[in-house]
């Protein structure tokens, strides 16, 4: 493993260069080869990481673990109720700390107006490199996952590439923001064109789509929002269906000073849209190849249909989640 990425953070793909992700998927494409071979890849021998959970997981908390035992490690699957964080101590505490035990840490904190700052702040402190599991911003492992997947199904060069990420309907929980806004950052940058469908009272943050309007502006893509499914399913290549909270619409502050209020306004909201389902009608507006794509879990029967997610000719859901594993095992050997 080259030593030009150890110990640099990983906690959104926009603070990586393109030649440095491009690393990243090399190191992640050969490491998929080498397990499919049932090769050896003992890169980090003896090392540990520490995965501390805010929220529930199974592919990331998975595609960590069984990373690092793979890579020759260990990681300790941490929820904050196992830990002192949760009678109040420091990121910079736990993180000064953790870093001189071991070679890495990473968290899961999707806490809207929280997450980001914890990880920030465990990053700052910390003399190990610290990974995003996911937090109010950024999925940056799923981003990389996704457009690992693309590659796989359109080839390298996506330029041109018809992408939509669309706001579905789903009633389990209010899902993070992260997945669409690292897609929206992400995509563009390698030349796709994105559209984003939402209700209004869904947006993405709107510092979000200024940033991918820049991305796309150097890396050869585009980025339109529309407000309609039917509209955004039109000639799109590759759909993604998924919902997402409406925390966009919300300050921080606003959000943090009235949380109730707004959880109860989005609520409201959300039943509004119950229509906006990825199903056989709307699927048909779109190329006649296109490829469903799904963070995983899917809500099926709200986000998406039987019907489609389960179609081997059309959903790659399952490539996508086991990319996983493999871009969770480049960034960790790469940067631990
Ligand atoms: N896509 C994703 O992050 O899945 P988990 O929530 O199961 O980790």
């Amino acid at each position: 493993m080259t030593g030009k990425f150890k110990g640099k953070h990983f906690l959104t793909c926009d603070n990586w260069t393109k030649e440095e992700l491009d690393i990243v998927f090399d190191t992640a494409f050969d490491l998929k080869d080498k397990f499919k071979k049932e090769e050896p890849t003992r890169y980090l021998r003896d090392k540990t990481l520490f995965m501390i959970f805010f929220e529930q997981s199974t592919r990331t908390r998975n595609s960590m673990e069984a990373g690092m035992t793979q890579l020759g490690g260990h990681a300790h699957d941490l929820t904050s109720d196992k830990m002192q964080l949760s009678h109040g101590e420091s990121a910079k505490d736990t993180a000064i700390i953790l870093s001189r035990m071991g070679h890495g840490i990473a968290s899961r904190n999707c806490f809207y107006g929280i997450g980001y700052k914890y990880l920030s702040e465990m990053a700052a402190h910390s003399t190990k490199p610290v990974m995003s599991l996911q937090d109010d911003i950024y999925h940056p492992f799923q981003g990389l996952a996704d457009l690992m997947t693309i590659f796989e199904y359109f080839g390298k060069d996506t330029k041109g590439l018809k992408v939509t990420v669309s706001w579905a309907y789903a009633d389990t929980h209010s899902k993070p923001l992260s997945v669409p806004q690292t897609q929206a950052l992400l995509f563009p940058r390698y030349g796709i064109d994105l559209t984003i469908a939402n209700p209004k009272e869904f947006p993405l943050s709107q510092d979000i789509l200024d940033r991918a309007e820049k991305n796309a502006k150097t890396g050869g893509g585009s980025v339109k929002i529309v407000n309609d499914m039917d509209e955004a399913f039109e000639g799109a290549q590759i759909i993604i269906p998924k919902n997402w909270g409406g925390f966009g619409a919300y300050s921080v502050e606003d959000y943090l000073n009235n949380e109730d209020q707004c959880k109860k306004e989005m609520k409201v909201n959300l039943e509004k849209y119950k229509n906006w389902i990825c199903d056989d009608k709307r699927i048909r507006l779109a190329d006649k190849k296109v490829k469903l794509m799904h963070a995983l879990p899917a809500d099926r029967g709200h986000e998406v249909t039987d019907e489609i997610i389960d179609n081997p000719d059309i959903s790659i859901v399952y490539d996508e989640a086991e990319n996983r594993l493999h871009t969770a095992k480049s960034i960790m050997s790469l940067t631990m």
